[in-house]
């Protein structure tokens, strides 16, 4: 049997740091505030000249390094993101450019938050297939260029960022499942209200911005992410107590520890990173993985555990033998 196996990690943040006490100085909030509701400590800024695929580039040749490959034996790239570079040709275009590869599939895929989670689940089933056997996939994301930096409930959330990961086709274990899942009927709870085909004025006049029920989001996200690690550890059953490392989306830490706590998970057991990247969307689970494995806590043959939810709804969850 063929397994998708991630043989390389790679990450990239912008060197702007943007503290909880520099927002203070910006809208009507509190380090105490933003710590308490959300554990965000800072976050990463893009200066305005770094693109979304500026971000990716970088990350990405850091997991095509890990992997010891050569680029031109990529063949699949997949890249998951809400503020793409342009609104044709995909990101994903405009990095396969970028890191000299022609010819290979190479296509966006948008489920905000869940992006990355819903990309490693696309390249994973071209990789078992067949049709693939070295996939890139990226998480990246410029979420302050869509951001009210006028309005405290949103602005303090977000950050920009980027990781990847390069997929290999192999005999050995690697992605064990992966679930995926929307439901568009809470579409205004989380979105940006506006696109080129509707109210396009309001993306001219420079207001396309996040706008987010957070406390309906917030109970939401709880309840399914519940749900979903229930789904993956009875589709290839496990017992809680079988994976080493929680791996999620990092939007807010109160959400981390409720799945943490339903997994019966010490926190020691969960790699957080929203303290200092902020909510980086699509980016922050690739991110977050770089960071553990780099770090040296996530180690080859453990078993870890992706699950992240978003704009949509969206919500999907990936386990693995890293
Ligand atoms: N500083 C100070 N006060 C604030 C701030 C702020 N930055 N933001 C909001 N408040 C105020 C509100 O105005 C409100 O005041 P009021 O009681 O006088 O009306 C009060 O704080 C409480 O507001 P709530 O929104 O109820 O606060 P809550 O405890 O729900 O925390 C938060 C808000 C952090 C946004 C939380 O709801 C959350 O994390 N939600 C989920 C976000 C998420 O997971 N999104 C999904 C992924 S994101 C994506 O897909 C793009």
């Amino acid at each position: 049997m063929t397994y998708a196996r991630i043989t390389g990690t790679g990450s990239y943040l912008p060197d702007n740091v943007v503290t909880n006490k520099d927002l203070e100085q910006k809208v009507d909030t509190s380090d105490q505030w933003i710590r308490e509701r959300t554990g965000i400590e800072q976050r990463h800024i893009a200066p305005d000249h770094q693109t979304t695929v500026d971000l990716a580039e970088q990350a990405s040749l850091r997991a095509i390094e890990a992997a010891a490959i050569d680029p031109q034996d990529i063949d699949l790239i997949v890249f998951a993101t809400s503020t793409p570079d342009k609104i044709f040709p995909s990101s994903a275009c405009i990095l396969q450019a970028r890191l000299g590869i022609q010819g290979c599939p190479a296509f966006d895929i948008q489920a905000v938050c869940s992006g990355f989670v819903y990309a490693l689940a696309t390249a994973d089933k071209f990789i078992k297939t067949g049709a693939s056997k070295k996939a890139l996939v990226i998480g990246a994301e410029i979420f302050s260029r869509i951001i009210d930096w006028d309005d405290r409930a949103t602005c303090v959330l977000f950050g920009d960022g980027a990781g990847a990961v390069v997929l290999e086709a192999s005999e050995e274990t690697g992605i064990l499942s992966t679930h995926i899942h929307a439901d568009g009927r809470y579409e205004e709870l989380l979105h940006v209200p506006c696109g080129i085909a509707s109210d396009f004025e309001r993306v001219k006049a420079g207001r396309a911005f996040v706008e987010m029920k957070g406390n309906e989001v917030f109970k939401m996200a709880v309840n399914t992410l519940g749900k979903i690690v229930d789904e993956t550890l009875e589709a290839n059953q496990m017992e809680k107590s079988d994976i080493d490392w929680l791996v999620p989306h990092q939007a807010n830490l109160r959400i981390i520890a409720a799945t943490a706590k339903k997994l019966n998970m010490s926190m020691d057991q969960v790699v957080v990173t929203v303290n200092e990247h902020g909510n980086t969307s699509a980016a922050s689970i690739p991110l977050a993985l770089d960071v553990a494995v780099r770090d040296g806590r996530i180690k080859k043959n453990e078993v870890v555990l992706l699950e992240a939810f978003g704009g949509g709804f969206t919500w999907g969850a990936a386990l693995l033998r890293f």
